[in-house]
């Protein structure tokens, strides 16, 4: 019984051609809104990044990252000729900062960060400040010299006003502090780093995904540079180089007009939060009314990982509590007490919301022995559950993977859409930077560790049955997050889907071209900190 459920389960969360491409088609729609109105499901926000840097700037930049699993800190020294040093540590955010009653409590403790990463790894420049701090003695007195500009991640949805300025439109992924919505989070960070005294100036505010998408351009070996960076981790987003004729929509702060282009966070997260076209089951359901947010992130939450784990939970929840199915040693579920005679520490964090991380999918993904055992052991440490049978782990494998299957082709639809609403695989002349020389490339790609394997192989392949993808045909695609790094075979998934998008098809699909550009969004944050510095003092 328990194995037919599983599967009648798993067949809920099937995602089919026909609903990839209805998908697609409403995802284009809602882009197209987007660009043409505020306030609208996908907010489709201008980033006034209209241009890329060209691997000739140099200095010292700071960048810090928050809106994944952990804060990061990083200083990147470019040092020129496409090289740089990067030193970076990271810090796992604490739970009760996330749903604090003050936005204070959390700046204040990124700024702290902040000051132990320099007094950490740039001593030096540290104390040089502290010393002028005997003798000057407001913060503005010393903020042109030595000073660290600082390119901030924040991956949420800001409203930006400029370069440096944006206000929080609503948090996401878990994090509540209804006091922080519609303040600068600049200044929020700006007036931390000022009460500490320390070095930094706050350049630029920067989306994950626009980050990905610069550090990934920057390092992309193709003619056409990189389309777009999108992040399946702990949420899921994607930033796109839009042409500017078709942001119609006011934009209030100044940006140069020269490129005709400007990088676009599009937001997806919330994607068709009307429900028109996304899949829906009763899990879905329960897990969006007891979310901090309901009715909104809507397509995140079918997709990204903070919600995979949970989906899951949610199931093999309803599994033990019905009577006539037997999961985990519960052999008396007709019982009322279902928990009290089955193999399950009542302390299992299956009974708490949020309590199962989204790897279990993973490591159900990876085991593929006839007895499961690697699973298993996962089932009984991860969930308490005593001696768990290979029925048990043959059920929770079937399940986990229908859930991130339909995760990835989800993905597939809103890369494909964006493939083919910017007209890409047409083909085009591109206003990018023209291509860097060879060596600089590979330099670049061992840094970056983005060679990607598997569409290499997927080239190779498409070589040797003489279908070769000219390189400035190929629609490059940066890609960053815990989900696409870590869940074997997301990005077969995703390919998968892309060819069975209308219009993309497997000829489309082999000139896409998709590459992890790991840690990206500090380098691209380091980057945008820098024109933005350049922008502020045209002089240098
Ligand atoms: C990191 C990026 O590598 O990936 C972050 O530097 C991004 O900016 C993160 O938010 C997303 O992954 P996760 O899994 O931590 O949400
Ligand atoms: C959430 C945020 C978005 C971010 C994404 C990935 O969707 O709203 O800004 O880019 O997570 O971290």
């Amino acid at each position: 019984a328990l194995h037919a459920e599983a599967q009648r389960i798993a067949a809920e969360f099937e995602f089919t051609d026909t609903d990839v491409n209805s998908n697609v088609a409403e995802f284009i729609a809602q882009m197209k809104e987007g660009l043409e109105k505020n306030a609208t499901t996908m907010s489709q926000i201008p980033t006034y990044v209209t241009a890329v840097p060209n691997g000739t700037e140099k200095g010292l930049y700071l960048a810090v990252d928050l809106g994944g699993t952990n804060f990061r800190v990083c200083s990147i020294d470019l040092k020129g000729e496409s090289k740089f040093k990067l030193i970076s540590s990271k810090v796992a955010i604490p739970k009760e900062l996330m749903v604090a009653k003050t936005a204070k409590e959390l700046f204040a403790f990124l700024a702290k960060q902040i000051e132990l990463f320099l007094q950490e790894h740039h001593n030096d420049h540290f104390e040089t400040h502290i010393r002028r701090r005997q003798t000057v003695s407001t913060p503005e007195g010393y903020r042109d010299e030595h000073i660290f500009n600082l390119g901030f991640t924040f991956s949420f949805p800001v409203h930006q006003i400029g370069i440096n300025r944006g206000t929080l439109i609503r948090w996401t992924k878990g994090f509540d502090i209804p006091e922080a919505i519609g303040q600068d989070v600049c200044a929020l960070l700006q007036k931390e780093i000022d009460l500490l005294r320390l070095p930094v100036k706050v350049a630029a505010l920067v989306n994950d995904t626009v980050g990905t998408l610069m550090a990934r351009s920057y390092t992309s070996p193709g003619k056409t540079g990189t389309l777009l960076g999108a992040i399946f981790g702990t949420g899921t987003n994607g930033a796109y180089v839009e042409k500017l004729s078709k942001i119609t929509k006011p934009m209030e702060g100044d940006y140069d007009k020269t490129t005709g282009e400007m990088v676009v966070n599009t937001e997806w997260g919330s994607f068709d939060n009307g429900m028109k076209v996304l899949p829906n089951t009763i899990y879905d359901e329960q897990l969006d009314k007891d979310s901090v947010n309901p009715g909104i992130q809507m397509f995140e939450k079918r997709v990204s990982g903070m919600f995979l784990g949970e989906i899951l939970r949610i199931i093999l929840v309803s599994l033990l509590k019905s009577p006539t199915i037997s999961l985990f040693g519960d052999d008396d579920s007709a019982s009322n007490d279902w928990h009290s005679t089955s193999e399950i520490k009542k302390s299992s964090p299956l009974f708490t919301q949020w309590g199962v991380d989204s790897s279990i999918l993973s490591d159900a993904e990876l085991d593929n022995t006839e007895e499961l055992g690697v699973l298993r052991q996962h089932i009984s440490r991860v969930f308490g559950v005593i001696s768990p049978s290979l029925e048990d782990a043959q059920a929770v494998k079937t399940i986990a993977h229908a859930i991130a299957k339909r995760s990835a082709r989800l993905a597939a639809v809103a890369l494909g859409a964006i493939v083919l609403e910017t007209d890409r695989l047409a083909p085009v002349v591109s206003s990018h930077p023209g291509p860097k020389s060879t060596s600089d490339i590979l330099d670049d790609v061992a840094k970056f560790k983005i060679a990607d394997a598997a569409s290499a192989t997927a080239n190779k392949l498409a070589d040797t049955a003489g279908l070769t993808v000219n390189d400035d045909e190929i629609v490059d695609i940066g890609v960053d997050g815990s989900l696409v790094e870590h869940y074997p075979g997301f990005k077969d998934y995703i390919r998968e889907g892309l060819r069975a998008i209308e219009g993309i098809g497997a000829t489309g699909e082999r000139k896409i071209r998709i590459g992890i550009a790991q840690d990206g969004s500090g380098v691209g944050a380091a980057l945008i900190a820098l024109v933005a510095a350049k922008m502020a003092k045209p002089t240098d």
